[in-house]
């Protein structure tokens, strides 16, 4: 087997000083492979993950290593691969990698099935495009798995489908819903990563900025918290009533994006959903428009109306595309609408994805350990590593909690209590 495919293997060393340094901002993956070392939980295990290819999944795939699996990785997106990253996985640290920045389709695919060809015992994916592929196109070798881990949410939405309507053929852990994972990690890691994309690739003072954030989930609390934070004027749309609620009483304006359209300078979206800024859309919006993505696939945004409104377009800046309307009016959409906090900036800081990928290494050490009760269905991740990671994070980050003294438990675990 090939040990890989990358960019140019002379980013090497320039790849791992970045894995280092981001290595020292995930104290706790570090201490969970300090156990792996000593325990070798993982021993023989064969892993194919595909993950967004950075210096925070190269410090996972080190712990995975080092916990005994036999890991291979490609990258679960065209744009957010750091080639340096991938260089130094391959030569510096021997795990076979598979992702190049800005491949095309069917190289995406082609390093895909080469992270298949591994015939993993676990898949680990950020969107189930591997999942996807192991069971409708590579069959032969689904009964070899022993089950799957999952990053995000719409690759969670995607597998919850899966298991409805039975074609999940094997159990998937779903790390995305840990407390320890979304309520970070899709809000902090999401939040300030999705602005860092956006300024890298602009230069934008976003204070005074109009700023539309369509979807307040976890990842766009973050991203609109982050707005307001630099000045922005912000305006959420939603189609969920609560969340609507929500948003107007963090003090945002909630309003359809027929209506927002009108208004924004910079439109960012986080739905997980397909088309929610149109051809309607673009028909009113401002000259000098911004737009990007911050949601897994790049549907959000519908590209094809922006062409067909367009005459010509041509690269502004790097990655930042500025389509030439019909009627004269300018629109820039940034990264071709991939996320745009991997395709123009380094994705999530390490101190957030230290939780994350925790989570994923714990689970893989869980899914061995518990392989013969999971049936094919997607679990949660189990409470007790949850609260584990949230302990040794926040121990590392220097703070300390209350204990519960024995009068206190006694009042919460009984009824007879409290009058
Ligand atoms: N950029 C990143 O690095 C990153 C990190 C984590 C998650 N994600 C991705 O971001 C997306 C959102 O994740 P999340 O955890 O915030 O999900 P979520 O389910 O918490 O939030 C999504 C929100 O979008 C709303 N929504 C759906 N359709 C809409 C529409 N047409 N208009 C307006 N709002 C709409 C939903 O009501 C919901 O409140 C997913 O695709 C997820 O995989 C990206």
């Amino acid at each position: 087997m090939k040990k890989g495919d990358v960019k140019d293997i002379s980013l090497a060393a320039q790849g791992k000083r970045k894995i280092e340094w981001a290595a020292a901002q995930m104290p706790v993956l570090a201490a969970i492979r300090k156990r792996f070392i000593k325990e070798q939980p993982l021993r023989g295990i064969r892993i194919s993950a595909c993950l967004h290819v950075t210096s925070e999944t190269a410090n996972l795939g080190i712990t995975l290593r080092d916990g005994g699996a036999e890991v291979v990785l490609c990258a679960s997106n065209p744009l957010s691969t750091q080639d340096e990253v991938a260089a130094a996985l391959v030569s510096e640290y021997g795990i076979p990698t598979y992702a190049i920045k800005g491949e095309d389709n069917a190289t995406y695919y082609a390093h895909l099935n080469a992270a298949i060809d591994h015939r993993p015992q676990i898949t680990m994916d950020d969107g189930a495009d591997l999942v996807t592929t192991l069971l409708t196109k590579r069959t032969e070798l689904v009964p070899g798995v022993i089950a799957g881990t999952e990053e995000t949410t719409t690759g969670v939405i995607r597998l919850r489908a899966m298991a409805k309507d039975g074609t999940l053929k094997y159990p998937v852990v779903a790390v995305n819903d840990a407390e320890t994972k979304h309520f970070f990690d899709n809000r902090y890691g999401t939040g300030q990563s999705t602005l860092d994309g956006i300024i890298r690739a602009t230069n934008l003072l976003l204070a005074g900025q109009k700023v539309v954030v369509a979807g307040y989930g976890w990842c766009g609390r973050g991203v609109a918290m982050r707005a307001k934070g630099l000045g922005a004027d912000v305006i959420v749309t939603e189609i969920d009533p609560v969340k609507g609620i929500e948003a107007v009483m963090d003090g945002f304006r909630v309003m359809p994006m027929a209506e927002a359209a009108k208004e924004g300078d910079v439109f960012i979206t986080v739905t997980g959903n397909k088309s929610v800024i149109r051809g309607e859309h673009f028909q009113v919006m401002k000259s000098g428009a911004i737009v990007c993505n911050s949601g897994h696939f790049n549907v959000e945004i519908d590209i094809p109306a922006l062409e067909k409104l367009s005459g010509e377009k041509r690269e502004a800046r790097p990655l930042v595309d500025e389509y030439h309307l019909r009627d004269g009016r300018k629109i820039y959409l940034l990264g071709e609408g991939r996320l745009v906090n991997l395709a123009m900036a380094e994705g999530h800081p390490a101190a957030v994805m230290d939780m994350s990928f925790a989570n994923q290494a714990l689970c893989a050490e869980y899914i061995v350990k518990h392989a013969k009760e999971l049936r094919r269905e997607v679990y949660g991740v189990p409470a007790k590593i949850d609260k584990e990671i949230a302990r040794l994070k926040l121990e590392s980050m220097g703070h300390h909690l209350d204990k519960l003294t024995a009068e206190q438990e006694h009042y919460l675990s009984s009824w007879q209590e409290g009058t």
